[in-house]
């Protein structure tokens, strides 16, 4: 099919900056952002959620100022391309929260509660006895993001599916109540569950508390630290056990990161049968880790030294995405016949 002529597609997806991305984010997402970008199907729309992040870190505002131009970088070094992305700021995009404003018409109270997403947040943040509304209704907002760039995909992980199925629901009730104005967009997950949810080197979920990731950033000395620590089958001890493939956290890894099939089921099955010991294999992981990462790093050195570039990067593309959801906000208020003067 010949690109040039097929109508492009958009997607749209986000991250909020509270901290450096790392390799769940990766293989989570942006691999596929990278993919569906290069692809030249899609008109990609990269959102840092800045305002999203503050719902909960209110308090905090300085963490998310200082995870700002790290998520930048982690974008641009992953081949996040400016020249085919609009990589943007959602608070430079103030458009979001009037669109925002009208969309939480349509939503309950009890739908809000009733989000499993929200749900499992609010007991991870203590916010059970007294919840930030900002927080609460978020995924109104979230709605306002996706829906401000007519999106026709959008590709996260599985913990926000209940997010994209508020948008469609807010797509369903404005258009029954004001006429028909938004396409229903839909939500990419990663298909292998190892994917989805990549476990942290002890084999438990990747938190940045139980630091317990390897981030995009880290250097060759602190990724080798890492695998080295990485979990594996504590029943093997001495390179001629018998040892477990299942669980452990570098065969885990390796059949996420590695492209020789053959080779890991090789390593795999001399590891059951014993006689392969955890070193080997941990180096072997390093190696496919160390190739993944380098060139990450080396453009990530590169927007480091012109972190002016990156600015204007973000600059603007948050007008583009300003232009885009400009126009769409005077459709919405035309559609509810809140725009009184024609001009
Ligand atoms: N909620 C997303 C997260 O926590 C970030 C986000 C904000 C987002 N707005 C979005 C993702 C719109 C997809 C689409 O990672």
């Amino acid at each position: 099919m010949n690109k040039e002529n097929t109508i492009k597609k958009t997607f749209l997806t986000g991250d909020r900056p509270t901290g450096k991305l790392h390799l769940g984010h990766y293989v989570g997402s942006l691999n596929t952002r990278v993919e569906m970008q290069n692809s030249g199907l899609y008109n990609p729309f990269i959102m840092i959620a800045d305002m999203q992040a503050l719902t909960d870190n209110a308090k905090n505002p300085e963490k998310i100022r200082k995870n700002l131009r790290e998520v930048a970088l982690d974008y641009l070094s992953v081949g996040i391309n400016p020249e085919k992305s609009v990589i943007f700021i959602q608070s430079r995009v103030p458009e979001l929260c009037e669109m925002t404003m009208y969309f939480s018409n349509l939503v309950t109270l009890s739908r809000l509660q009733r989000n499993p997403t929200i749900k499992q947040e609010i007991k991870l943040r203590g916010f059970e006895k007294s919840i930030p509304v900002g927080f609460l209704t978020y995924p109104i907002s979230q709605a306002a993001d996706i829906l401000a760039f007519d999106t026709d995909v959008v590709p996260v992980g599985e913990d926000q599916l209940p997010m994209v199925e508020q948008t469609q629901e807010i797509v369903q009730s404005f258009n029954a109540t004001y006429g028909n104005l938004f396409k229903n967009p839909v939500a990419v997950v990663p298909s292998a569950k190892s994917r989805r949810r990549l476990l942290g080197l002890d084999g438990k979920k990747m938190s940045k508390s139980a630091n317990n990731a390897i981030y995009l950033s880290d250097t060759t000395e602190v990724l080798r630290t890492k695998v080295m620590s990485m979990y594996t089958d504590p029943n093997h001890i001495h390179v001629e056990d018998k040892g477990q493939v299942d669980g452990n956290m570098v065969f885990t890894y390796l059949d996420v990161f590695g492209s020789d099939k053959a080779k890991i089921k090789e390593m795999k099955e001399h590891y059951k049968a014993g006689g392969l010991g955890d070193v080997t294999v941990k180096k072997y992981l390093l190696q496919v880790l160390e190739e993944l990462l380098t060139p990450i790093r080396e453009r990530r050195k590169y927007y480091e030294q012109h972190i002016n570039l990156v600015d204007k990067i973000l600059i603007d593309g948050s007008n583009k995405a300003q232009a885009i959801a400009t126009n769409t906000l005077k459709r919405i208020r035309k559609a509810i016949g809140v725009e009184y003067f024609d001009n």
